[in-house]
């Protein structure tokens, strides 16, 4: 058995930048409810780029191979984590595939929206564990402008989500107690609903039943969140899985040297700090500049977090996801 550790991380977010002000122009909201509610300052969404989640994602992953030192026909497997694919069916793995100019390597499209990044690492840390594969690029995108509720009706949902993308390429490591340390996943269906978009879906309406309807008012095609319920259990999953993963390689709270946290709002990553009573320099946040790209937003944190140096060898790493499911998972990571 091997570890899989990172040896790449990239990221890309669109140019258009949209602030708080700017969306007070399309519904009733205001930059003090949207900063306090949930520390958002901004986001970016595509707009008119020409970026689909499969663009944004393949720019990513060119930065995380590149920086990686691997070349690009290394890559052994692909695994993109979206709930905003740019077709229903195929998934963008398969447009990574084409898109790089690879070999015909396997692509596997994981659904697990904001977890989605954590349960893709997952996944591609298991097939590097039993050495099925050695080099596995993992890919993270959302595009959430083109299928927001832009009026009053959704700015519960709307006013937090954006677009953007991260990778990262993770290889073997003979070392094992290096690199990932463990992972661990979890859902509860039962919640399901709670934070959902409904349509199209084969068990409910298909695009021809809605189109047949035609009506104006239904709401089933965009994204629905009962935000307080969705709010209160994130803040318990998240510190139990953080938890779980400390006490499974007998590691204290004092001993992480940076959490990054799935950016699903400001409050709850800050109750989150307060409760394990870690420093600021601990936990990574840039909701503030990006809002919550849901499966990109870790990827995307992670590869910032490095970047400014805030990550170096030998420190303990952890990311910690909870959403819509609901499934919630966290890593840790000897860097
Ligand atoms: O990433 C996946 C996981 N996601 C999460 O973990 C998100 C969890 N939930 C949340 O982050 C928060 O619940 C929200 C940010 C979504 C909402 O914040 P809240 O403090 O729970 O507000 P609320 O939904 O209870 O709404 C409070 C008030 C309501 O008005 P009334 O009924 O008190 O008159 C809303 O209609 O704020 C109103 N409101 C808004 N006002 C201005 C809702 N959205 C907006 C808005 N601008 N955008």
């Amino acid at each position: 058995m091997y570890n899989s550790k990172i040896i790449g991380l990239g990221r890309f977010v669109p140019e258009n930048v949209v602030t708080n002000d700017e969306l007070s122009t399309m519904m009733d909201t205001n930059d003090a409810w949207i900063q306090e509610r949930t520390g958002i300052k901004e986001r970016r969404w595509v707009k008119d780029s020409g970026d689909t989640t499969a663009t944004m994602g393949v720019k990513a992953a060119k930065i995380a191979i590149e920086r990686s030192g691997l070349d690009k026909d290394d890559i052994d497997f692909i695994i993109f984590a979206t709930l905003s694919p740019d077709m229903y069916f195929p998934g963008p793995g398969v447009q990574v595939q084409e898109a790089l100019d690879i070999k015909t390597i396997g692509a596997l499209d994981v659904r697990n929206q904001c977890s989605g990044f954590v349960y893709a690492i997952s996944v591609a840390d298991q097939f590097i564990k039993t050495g099925m594969y050695k080099n596995v690029l993992v890919i993270g995108s959302e595009l959430h402008s083109h299928g927001l509720d832009k009026t009053t009706r959704g700015r519960g949902v709307s006013v937090i989500f954006g677009d953007g993308a991260g990778a990262a390429v993770l290889t073997r490591e003979e070392d094992t107690t290096k690199g990932i340390l463990s992972t661990h996943l979890h859902s509860q269906g039962a919640h399901a609903k709670e934070l959902v978009l409904e349509a199209p879906g084969m068990g409910t309406r298909w695009v021809t039943d809605i189109m047949e309807e035609n009506n104006a008012d239904d709401e089933s095609y965009f994204p629905h969140m009962n935000g307080q319920f969705v709010f209160k259990n994130a803040v318990v999953r998240f510190s139990e899985v953080i938890m779980e993963g400390l006490n499974k390689n007998k590691l204290e709270v004092s001993d992480v040297d940076m959490l990054i946290p799935h950016q699903a709002n400001l409050r709850i990553s800050q109750f989150i700090q307060r409760k394990f009573q870690l420093e600021d320099s601990q936990v990574y946040n840039n909701i503030q500049r990006y809002g919550n790209t849901t499966a990109a937003s870790i990827p995307i944190a992670l590869t910032e977090a490095w970047e400014e140096g805030k990550i170096k060898e030998g420190d303990t790493v952890v990311l910690a996801a909870f959403g819509s499911g609901f499934t919630w998972g966290s890593i840790i990571i000897k860097w």
